[in-house]
């Protein structure tokens, strides 16, 4: 158990796929697993773990924001020996060439956030996801005839701005913007771990285009097969 988390240490998986939705946890786990058990409700960050084409895996909510799964995921890796943690999005794109509903990877993230300097007096501005688990995503959109975009994602701690895009995002590269991978790659880095990302474009930053409440929905379904599918491998 942590301040966070009542799960005791067996009722986590290897494999913890995190939606920052604590609601969108429950939904995953009730419409593609068996078996479930729900191991936290703590602050109502649900988390459940069952079985996906009889492997065991857990579905847990993140939060928004580097400190929120900056927690949740150190102590995934570190209390309950985590080895693997998919983050499972939405995003805004900052490129014209992305459209709404696009499904981009996390090749690297771009903050200018102080996480990984505070935690461990890492300077490094930008994090690297596990190449491993980056090609078994990419294995699983293939097989579901699903586009996978890589791309680079700015990890930002401010979701309204009062002047637009930030420029250093532009400058370094990143395609879309998000909130949680930058810390999330860290803390798979100083523990030894595994991360990954993938994001739903759910807004554009070029055209000001949204998507409603619904289309979240279905979009969300077509990511969550993708990470369940790359959890196999
Ligand atoms: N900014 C930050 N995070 C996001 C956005 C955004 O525009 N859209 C979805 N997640």
């Amino acid at each position: 158990m942590t301040p966070h988390n009542q799960a005791k240490k067996d009722e986590i998986a290897n494999t913890v796929l995190m939606p920052g939705d604590p609601l969108r946890a429950k939904y995953i786990a009730t419409h593609y697993l068996t078996d479930i058990h729900c191991f936290n409700h703590v602050r109502n960050m649900l988390g459940y773990t069952g079985l996906y084409q009889g492997r065991p895996i857990s579905i847990m909510g993140s939060g928004m924001g580097m400190p929120s799964i900056g927690i949740y995921s150190y102590e995934l890796y570190t209390q309950y020996d985590v080895d693997t943690i998919i983050r499972i999005g939405s995003c805004g794109a900052l490129i014209p060439s992305l459209d709404l509903f696009d499904v981009v990877l996390a090749d690297s993230a771009w903050s200018r956030s102080t996480y990984a300097q505070e935690q461990s007096h890492d300077m490094d501005t930008i994090q690297y996801p596990s190449s491993a688990i980056n090609q078994a995503l990419q294995r699983a959109a293939k097989e579901q005839n699903q586009m996978l975009h890589p791309c680079r994602f700015h990890s930002s701690d401010i979701f309204y701005y009062e002047d637009g895009i930030d420029s250093g995002a532009i400058e370094n590269q990143c395609a879309v913007v998000e909130m949680e991978s930058f810390a999330l790659f860290h803390n798979a880095k100083v523990t030894g771990k595994k991360a990954a990302c993938i994001c739903t474009v759910s807004d554009s930053l070029v055209t000001q285009q949204e998507t409603t409440a619904q289309q979240r929905e279905t979009a969300f379904d077509t990511m969550a097969q993708i990470a369940l599918g790359g959890s196999l491998y």
